[in-house]
């Protein structure tokens, strides 16, 4: 495996079908997921970090948001890709951009509400890497929701000749979904975190049992975290799958939301729902067998 700095050498790296796995690093299970599914699909695999400032507020966490790049080079290579792009600041803003994206309408609830200009930061970071690098296909998690449709209209719209794929939650063994930001989670946080997957688990039982009522659904994904203290829901939002937009009822693909602050921390999840063969069927992902590296780690 090659780690480089330069957008020109990242893209020399590049030969047949390449697949392209953007993260902000501090790897996990979710992000090798990804990785292993480029891996599987295409002949060179780019791994991109770069923890991007555009996409923080000044309120957040850009300071401390967890970095180690020797850590993440040692994953990327053990999970089987070719290059790890991990530019600097200078190579991704040479300078302040005059040229940003917005994506509009499916960024303006949830998270696009709560955290006014994030997705324009996503977007634009994400545009750049596209151009860039020019991969074929790029990966990213459903675990971030609002932020896959957002890349696949952002995609659409700017005709990249990419084809976005979107993978699966990556959990641990308790359910609670695989995040960087986990990290700050202390064990009584993370117990009172627990509550998100609870929520998400009863969703899907009472999907499949036919609840069609968006209403009663956030109720049942609501409930569990409101019922916990040391935890705040921020949201809890039946969404169109196309377009991030809340629904009345469960009548098109669509993905359950949450969203919690334990802390000073932000914890989204989500089940995604897909009609097959004319029923219903909720998928909230997979869970490993034991803790994960961040637990590991902590
Ligand atoms: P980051 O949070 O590092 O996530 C990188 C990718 O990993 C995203 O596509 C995210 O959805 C996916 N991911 C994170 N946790 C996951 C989990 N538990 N299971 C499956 N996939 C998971 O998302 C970003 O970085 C940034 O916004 C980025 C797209 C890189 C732009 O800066």
């Amino acid at each position: 495996m090659r780690t480089v700095h330069t957008f020109r050498d990242a893209r020399a790296l590049g030969s047949g079908c390449v697949g392209l796995v953007p993260t902000m690093g501090y790897l996990h299970e979710g992000h090798i997921s990804l990785v292993d599914a480029a891996r599987r699909e295409c002949d060179t695999v780019i791994v991109s970090l770069f923890v991007n400032p555009l996409q923080f507020a000044p309120t957040e966490d850009l300071a401390s948001y967890p970095r180690d790049l020797e850590r993440d080079a040692e994953m990327v290579e053990e999970a089987g890709a070719d290059v790890l792009f991990a530019p600097q600041l200078e190579e991704m803003y040479p300078d302040k951009p005059l040229t940003t994206v917005a994506v509009d309408l499916v960024t303006e609830g949830m998270e696009g509400e709560i955290r006014p200009g994030h997705f324009d930061g996503v977007a634009t970071v994400v545009a750049k890497l596209f151009a860039g690098i020019a991969p074929d296909r790029a990966y990213f998690g459903r675990k971030d929701a609002q932020q896959l449709v957002t890349v696949r209209r952002m995609t659409t719209d700017l005709s990249f000749p990419i084809v976005i794929v979107g993978e699966p939650i990556v959990r641990e063994s308790d359910g609670l979904a695989l995040s960087s930001r986990n990290t700050y989670l202390d064990p009584a946080e993370r117990a009172a975190a627990r509550s998100i997957n609870r929520g998400i688990n009863a969703v899907a039982e009472a999907i499949i049992a036919g609840e069609r009522s968006g209403t009663e659904l956030e109720r049942i994904a609501a409930t569990p975290v409101n019922d916990e203290p040391g935890i705040d829901l921020d949201y809890a939002t039946l969404a169109d799958q196309d377009t991030a937009s809340a629904l009345l009822d469960l009548d098109r693909p669509a993905f359950l939301a949450v969203a919690a602050r334990v802390g000073r921390t932000r914890l989204l999840d989500n089940v995604h729902i897909d009609r097959i063969d004319g029923g219903w069927v909720p998928d909230a992902g997979i869970r490993l067998d034991g803790p994960s590296i961040l637990y590991r780690e902590a």
